[in-house]
């Protein structure tokens, strides 16, 4: 299986901003972290953070993300967004958007999204996202996307072979991890044009047409609390509206399943 190497995604990518200043390594503890700490050093946005390998990789709820090394797409963006913190929430949508657009380029397959931000492939697992944002003055300060995707990794420990698959398994194919790359790149440079503009309506729509969990009964899970209902869109902040028995109510943040119909 080919390794990915700075030199080979640098050869290979057309953007001007996103992924031109790259942090490449074989193995570290997180992506995520290491973007954290370039960030907090004053590193510009559109750099990018690239690892093989996470010891400590990193997922929502302080979950950990665990992938084989040499086999999948672990990376992390820096942003910069003009955003208040009120939006801060919506940067997730334009992760989504632009991983499914680059997945799908390169897949030609039609890519699924659950609620706030998991991508699945024939309703299974393939790709996560953890949007860490730092706030300033009630402003985004930084903004650090954070993508795992399973690409070619066949064989998933325990818990995860029930949930998780990957674009090979689904394919019944190897994928070129750099052209998924720089495919996932290209597209997050041209839908970064609308979060520098405010402008999210599109994104949010594009979002929705992927999401297949409209019409059906989901329960939330937040902390100790569970909240039940039809999953009937989202607002415009991103937020899900639920018609619970209650009322309907907008939730923000938790950890979506679907109930068997
Ligand atoms: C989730 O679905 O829980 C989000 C998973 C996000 C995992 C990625 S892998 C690259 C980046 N570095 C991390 O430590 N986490 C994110």
């Amino acid at each position: 299986m080919t390794r990915l190497s700075k030199e080979s995604i640098q050869q290979a990518l057309t953007t001007s901003l996103f992924g031109r200043k790259l942090f490449f390594f074989e193995s570290i503890d997180s992506t995520n972290a290491c973007a954290k700490t370039l960030a907090q050093a004053g590193t510009p946005e559109g750099t990018v953070v690239v690892t093989e390998f996470q010891s400590h990789g990193r997922g929502r709820h302080g979950r950990p993300w665990s992938a084989r090394s040499g086999e999948n797409l672990l990376f992390s963006v820096i942003l910069r967004p003009p955003l208040s913190r009120t939006s801060a929430g919506l940067l997730t949508f334009f992760a989504a958007v632009s991983v499914a657009r680059g997945i799908e380029l390169v897949c030609e397959k039609l890519m699924e999204y659950k609620w706030p931000n998991d991508l699945l492939f024939n309703g299974r697992k393939t790709s996560g996202i953890l949007l860490e944002n730092s706030l300033d003055n009630g402003n985004v300060d930084y903004a650090i996307v954070g993508v795992g995707i399973n690409v070619n990794q066949r064989e998933f420990d325990g818990d995860l072979s029930r949930r998780a698959t990957s674009l090979a398994l689904e394919l019944g194919r190897s994928v070129d991890r750099t052209l998924l790359f720089t495919s996932i790149m290209t597209s997050m440079e041209l839908a970064y044009h609308d979060v520098r503009t405010g402008e999210f309506t599109a994104l949010l729509d594009e979002w929705n047409a992927r999401c297949t969990m409209f019409g059906h009964q989901v329960t939330v899970a937040q902390n100790d609390t569970r909240i039940t209902g039809k999953a009937i869109g989202l607002n415009a902040d991103g937020g899900l509206i639920l018609e619970t028995p209650a009322g309907l109510r907008t939730i923000y943040a938790g950890d979506i399943s679907l109930l068997p119909a």
